[in-house]
C-alpha cells in the first residue's frame, strides 16, 4: 500500500487521518496513512528516511511547516508566498515537491460550501502568524477588494502585508486602529481562541451582512465566534471545514483524485460533538 503520513508535535488531536481514510474509502483509493509525532529539530531527518523507504506523501502540521518548506526541492507558487508548507510529495524523479493546502482550503469552504460571497469584499485579518500568512495569497487572488491585517505586534502585521503588495490592497494596523473601519468579513487567524482568549475588537466593525470565521474549530462555538454573533453577524463559521478542505486539496495532489467534502465534513462535525 502507498504510505501517506501526518507530521506534527503534538499529533494526538489530529484529525488528518481520519479526514484521508474517508476520502480514501470514498474514491476507492487503497492508501495507509497514520499520524507521526516528531521530536523538534528532527524533521528533516524523519521526513528524508520516509521518503527514502518509498513513502509518497505527507501532511505537515504546526510546528514543521517552516521545515517542510526548507525540505522540498520545488515549492509550488502558493507555498513560495505563504513561506510555508503542508504538503510533500515524492515526484517520479525521486525529488519532493512542497505545497501549501490552507489558503485555498480557507477560500473553498467560504466560497463554495458557506457561499458567502468575496470578489469585493472588505476583509480584516486577525494575526499576522502562519495561519493568517497562509490564507492572504488566495483570498487577494479571489478578488478582495481590500485586506486589513490587524495584530498586537504591529511591526509583524505591516511587514507581513508588504510582502502581498503586489497581490492587491493590503495593509497592516493594530486593534486600536480598528476602531473607524467596516468590514464584511472577519477572519480569526490568531491562535488566541485555543487558550480561550478574545483579540481586543471594537464594537461595530461588521457591516450589516458582514461574516465571521474562525480558522480554528471546536464542539463549542470559540469566544470570537460568541462575539460575531453579539455583534449580529449575517453569519458565523468555525474553520472545520477550511481543515476538510485543505486536505482535500493534499488528496488531489498525492491521487489525482477529488473527493466529495460534504459528507466528510459532516461526518467530522458529528464525531466533534
Ligand atoms: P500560527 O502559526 O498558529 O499563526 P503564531 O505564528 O505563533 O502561530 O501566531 C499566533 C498569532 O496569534 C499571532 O498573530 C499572535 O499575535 P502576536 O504576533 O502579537 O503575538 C496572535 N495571538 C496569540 N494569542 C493572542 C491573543 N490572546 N490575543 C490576540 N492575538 C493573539
Amino acid at each position: 500500500l502507498d504510505q501517506y503520513a501526518v507530521y506534527g508535535n503534538p499529533i494526538k488531536q489530529s484529525k488528518s487521518p481520519q479526514i484521508h481514510l474517508a476520502f480514501a474509502e470514498q474514491t476507492g483509493q487503497k492508501l495507509h496513512y497514520r499520524a507521526h509525532k516528531v521530536e523538534l529539530g528532527r524533521f528533516a531527518e524523519v521526513a528524508g528516511q520516509f521518503f527514502a523507504h518509498g513513502g509518497k506523501g505527507l501532511n505537515v502540521t504546526v510546528p514543521f511547516k517552516l521545515d517542510a518548506f526548507e525540505f522540498a526541492d520545488q515549492l509550488s507558487g502558493r507555498a513560495r508566498r505563504a513561506g510555508a508548507v503542508n504538503t510533500l510529495a515524492i515526484q517520479d524523479d525521486g525529488s519532493i515537491y512542497g505545497d501549501n493546502t490552507d489558503g485555498v482550503g480557507l477560500v473553498r469552504d467560504i466560497h463554495d460550501n458557506l457561499g458567502w460571497e468575496l470578489q469585493g469584499r472588505r476583509i480584516l485579518v486577525l494575526g499576522a502568524g502562519g495561519a493568517a500568512r497562509g490564507i492572504l495569497g488566495p483570498l487577494l487572488k479571489k478578488g478582495v477588494s481590500q485586506i486589513l491585517i490587524a495584530n498586537r505586534t504591529v511591526d509583524k502585521a505591516q511587514k507581513l502585508a508588504q510582502q502581498f503588495e503586489k497581490l492587491g490592497s493590503i495593509a497592516g494596523c493594530s486593534y486600536a486602529d480598528l476602531a473607524s473601519g467596516q468590514f464584511d468579513l472577519i477572519i480569526n487567524g490568531t491562535s488566541a481562541s485555543m487558550s480561550g482568549d478574545l483579540p481586543p475588537l471594537p464594537s461595530h466593525i461588521l457591516s450589516n451582512d458582514g461574516c465571521a470565521y474562525d480558522m480554528m474549530y471546536s464542539a463549542n462555538p470559540t469566544p470570537f465566534m460568541r462575539w460575531a454573533a453579539g455583534e449580529t453577524a449575517w453569519a458565523v463559521s468555525d474553520g472545520l471545514g477550511m481543515l476538510v478542505e485543505q486536505a482535500a486539496e493534499s488528496f488531489c495532489i498525492w491521487r489525482g483524485v477529488r473527493p466529495d467534502t460534504k459528507p466528510v465534513i459532516e461526518m467530522m462535525r458529528q464525531s466533534l460533538s
